[in-house]
């Protein structure tokens, strides 16, 4: 069963294309980032006028890539939210027309359980529950007990800034390109382990996170309020030590605490080279992170999503299903 997802939540427009849940045959991302970078984040108005020209484009090259003709598609999947209204649009009518001329289901999906299910296109056996998920995003930050599909405990999310967001303003401060997470990664590398240590928010909930403090830290250093300002690669990695820290230290907590099975980590922060080792070294558990290319806003997340939530719940959303940009995952 061939199931196409379409995912315009944000800046990203992408489709891909996934056979039974689990074997990836497309994943077409066009990433608008330059567009946004002079603004040094997301303007929305310009997200969803470029979603408009780019994914007819898209669409047709993840066909192309997958083989697919239309007939070949069993289901259409479109994340709904959260995210950017006017973005979530876009996405949301391509595949109600789709649905429409094809005749094929449409799956509304979630745009943080197509995150999650991300991990169900890596090789190898399916992840085993209970799992620990943490989603780390531009826009989300949270810490969620998956107990078998379908079924979400949030344990703690983010009270501020997400992790994500936090470190496109902290690039920004520091005079770095958007999207600052690989920004901050790329000049922090080499550095080592940094001298400086910035402080680690104490939150109420165990499993809170706040990153505002931190953000408004590296700001004061680098007005030099606290003496001369440190260089630039010695505070991202300073900064970035401080948010992974502050994200493994909850994940480990949890798991366990919680007795998981193993830890998921998605979303685009998922793509940090520390954070990725500093759990695997720190984790007594299985630690999945999918490759870059999937922990970045995809199209194929969004397939894989809907297929699960096609089969396993027989989820059909009707027509004139409307987007949801404040949508929960629990
Ligand atoms: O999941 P995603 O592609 O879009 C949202 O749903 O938000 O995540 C984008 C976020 C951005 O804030 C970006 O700075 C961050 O993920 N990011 C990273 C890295 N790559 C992307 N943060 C830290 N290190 C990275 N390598
Ligand atoms: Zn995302």
């Amino acid at each position: 069963m061939k199931v196409l997802g379409i995912e315009t939540s944000c800046d990203e427009t992408a489709v891909g294309v996934v056979e039974d849940g689990r074997r990836l045959l497309a994943n077409v991302v066009a990433s608008q980032a330059s567009f946004h970078a002079p603004y040094g984040g997301v303007v929305p108005e310009v997200a969803s006028r470029r979603h408009v020209e780019l994914l007819l484009p898209v669409l047709e090259e993840a066909l192309r890539q997958a083989h697919c003709r239309p007939a070949d598609l069993d289901a259409i999947g479109v994340t709904i939210g959260p995210g950017l209204a006017g973005s979530l649009l876009v996405g949301a009518n391509l595949a109600k027309a789709l649905s429409y001329a094809w005749e094929r289901p449409l799956v509304a999906v979630n745009h943080l359980e197509a995150h999650i299910y991300a991990n169900w296109l890596l090789p190898g056996d399916p992840p085993r529950f209970p799992a620990l998920c943490l989603v780390v995003s531009g826009g989300h930050t949270e810490l969620v007990l998956m107990e078998d599909h379908g079924q979400y405990r949030l344990l703690g999310r983010t009270l501020d800034d997400a992790a994500g967001e936090a470190f496109d303003k902290a690039a920004r401060l520091l005079g770095l390109g958007f999207p600052g997470g690989p920004a901050i990664e790329r000049i922090a590398a080499g550095q080592g382990r940094p001298r400086l240590r910035l402080p680690r928010a104490r939150t109420r909930g165990a499993y809170d996170f706040s990153f505002s403090g931190l953000k408004t830290h590296v700001l004061r250093l680098v007005r030099g309020e606290r003496g001369q300002a440190p260089p630039a690669p010695e505070l991202a990695a300073a900064f970035q030590e401080a948010v992974v820290d502050a994200l493994v230290a909850r994940v480990l907590r949890a798991a366990e605490e919680h007795e998981v099975a193993e830890v998921m980590v998605v979303g685009g922060v998922a793509a940090n080279r520390l954070l990725r080792e500093e759990l695997s070294r720190r984790c007594p558990l299985p630690v999945r992170v999918p490759p870059p290319a999937l922990c970045t806003d995809n199209g194929a997340m969004v397939a894989a999503c809907a297929w699960f939530r096609l089969t396993l719940f027989g989820d059909v959303a009707p027509l004139d299903v409307d987007v949801r940009p404040g949508l929960r995952l629990a």
